[in-house]
């Protein structure tokens, strides 16, 4: 239970928000007028992908793909599936996939490799924080908000069981 657990606030809002301003214009800077396509990795990524959609300017479209995983900490599989699929064909599209947080890296590598066979015009990854010590797998991620250590996190889209993803800040979550 919450009143279990320890939060240690390691962004605040304001932090969340002038970082996605910044990532906003370079990923802007970097597309020019194209369309972008963004690939909102449910569920962590709802409120990344909303605010940083609000920041790009110029033609967005948003769809939304889910993936159940069982990263490293969790279990040894590696495994990662499909649990809802986009309904727009990226095919010829400027395909930018937003995550919340890359760990192991094993999600986004399906992911990838999944949206690569539909051969979409380009395709990177904008993810808001990135855990470097606990990769596993060789993604290349085009667009990183934050680099953390390998502590778990909470908040701003990001949960433990559920919960704590409303909180408007990001928090690294201890036991109590
Ligand atoms: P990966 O496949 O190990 O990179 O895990 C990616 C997914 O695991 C993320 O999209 C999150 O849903 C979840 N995850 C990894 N680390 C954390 C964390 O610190 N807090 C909350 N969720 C996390």
């Amino acid at each position: 239970m919450a009143a279990d657990r320890d939060l240690e606030v390691l962004f605040t809002r304001e932090q969340i928000a002038s970082r996605i301003v910044e990532l906003a214009s370079e990923i802007r800077a970097a597309y020019g007028d194209e369309e972008i396509l963004l690939v909102c990795v449910l569920k962590g990524s709802l409120y990344f992908t909303a605010d940083l959609s609000r920041h790009l300017g110029g033609n967005v479209q948003i769809d939304f793909v889910q993936i159940s995983s069982y990263h490293g900490r969790k279990s040894s599989s590696g495994v990662a599936q499909i649990r809802k699929d986009l309904d727009i064909n990226i095919e010829d599209r400027n395909v930018l996939i937003v995550e919340d947080i890359v760990d192991t890296g094993v999600t986004l590598e399906h992911l990838v490799k999944l949206l690569e066979t539909r051969k979409p015009k380009s395709l990177r990854i904008v993810a808001l924080l990135s855990k470097p010590e606990a990769r596993q797998c060789d993604v290349d991620i085009h667009y990183v908000g934050f680099c953390i250590a390998n502590e778990f996190v909470v908040g701003y889209g990001l949960d433990f069981a559920e919960r704590y993803r409303n909180l408007p800040y990001i928090a690294i979550l201890r036991e109590g």
